[in-house]
């Protein structure tokens, strides 16, 4: 049995102030972490003001990191930066930093590694195009994704890891994949992780599906016998909303 996890991805949005305001409204609101993981991940600047609130059932997570450890790189922030503020999980390869952000397999690769040497927790996104997949190419992009992606991690860290299924032409469009598709995705991951580790690891890894997922449809993506969790930007950032979302995965 696979504990889900509902994180929610808040992009490039909510000042101290807002930030403030929605922990307030949550923190105490949470399921038990023995039943659900729940992550809000935010932009850096809120990520102390959130762990500092963030309760007994609540975890935070950054959206990015660097691979190195420390250095001249302008604007970054290292997985020892974010460990010091008492950050548990980390977004890689997102696809709006694939897309927008020079993001590679490469480096999602370097960033996964150091994220488990760091012991931060990953949320690995990968996702085809709409153009891949009215081509019929979802299983061979994302196969290639994950191979390049998870090259030389053992099999101990990808039970740890956690795969975020977002399918880019979903995300932000309310286009929500039906249940079967999603589900039928997260099962293609799944078996690709059995082919390049084993059953075991296939059988312990949480995979979510994200884009627009919300409270109207969260009931039945969840049901679904492959989809673990969901990864969810817009309705996450209503503190009511992402009340409901985390409930929804205990029922
Ligand atoms: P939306 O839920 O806003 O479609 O965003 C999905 C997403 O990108 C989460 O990482």
């Amino acid at each position: 049995m696979r504990k889900p996890i509902i994180a929610g991805n808040w992009k490039m949005f909510k000042t101290r102030d807002e930030a403030l305001q929605f922990i307030l409204a949550v923190y105490d609101k949470m399921p038990s972490q023995e039943k659900v993981d729940s992550v809000i991940c935010s932009q850096f600047t809120v990520l102390r003001c959130l762990v500092k609130r963030q309760g007994e059932n609540l975890r935070i997570g950054a959206q990015n990191m660097h691979f190195e450890d420390s250095g001249a790189f302008t604007g970054e922030v290292s997985a020892d930066m974010l460990k010091s503020i008492g950050v548990t999980y980390v977004i890689i390869g997102h696809s709006e930093r694939r897309a927008m952000f020079n993001e590679t397999d490469e480096s999602v690769n370097k960033k996964l590694h150091k994220a488990f040497e760091k012991e931060l927790t990953p949320i690995l996104c990968v996702g085809e195009s709409l153009e891949q997949r009215e081509n019929g190419k979802v299983e061979e992009f994302i196969g290639n994704q994950l191979k390049l992606d998870l090259a030389g991690l053992t099999k101990e860290q990808v039970k740890e890891l956690v795969i975020a299924y977002e399918p880019i032409w979903a995300i932000g469009t309310g286009k929500t994949a039906t249940s079967q598709v999603a589900d039928e995705t997260c099962g293609f991951i799944r078996s690709m992780i059995k082919e390049l580790y084993d059953q075991e690891t296939a059988d312990a890894i949480r995979i979510q599906y994200g884009g627009s997922v919300k409270t109207s449809n969260i009931d039945e993506l969840m049901s679904m016998p492959n989809i673990d969790g969901a990864l969810i930007g817009g309705a996450s950032l209503k503190a009511d909303d992402f009340v409901k979302l985390v409930n929804a995965a205990v029922k």
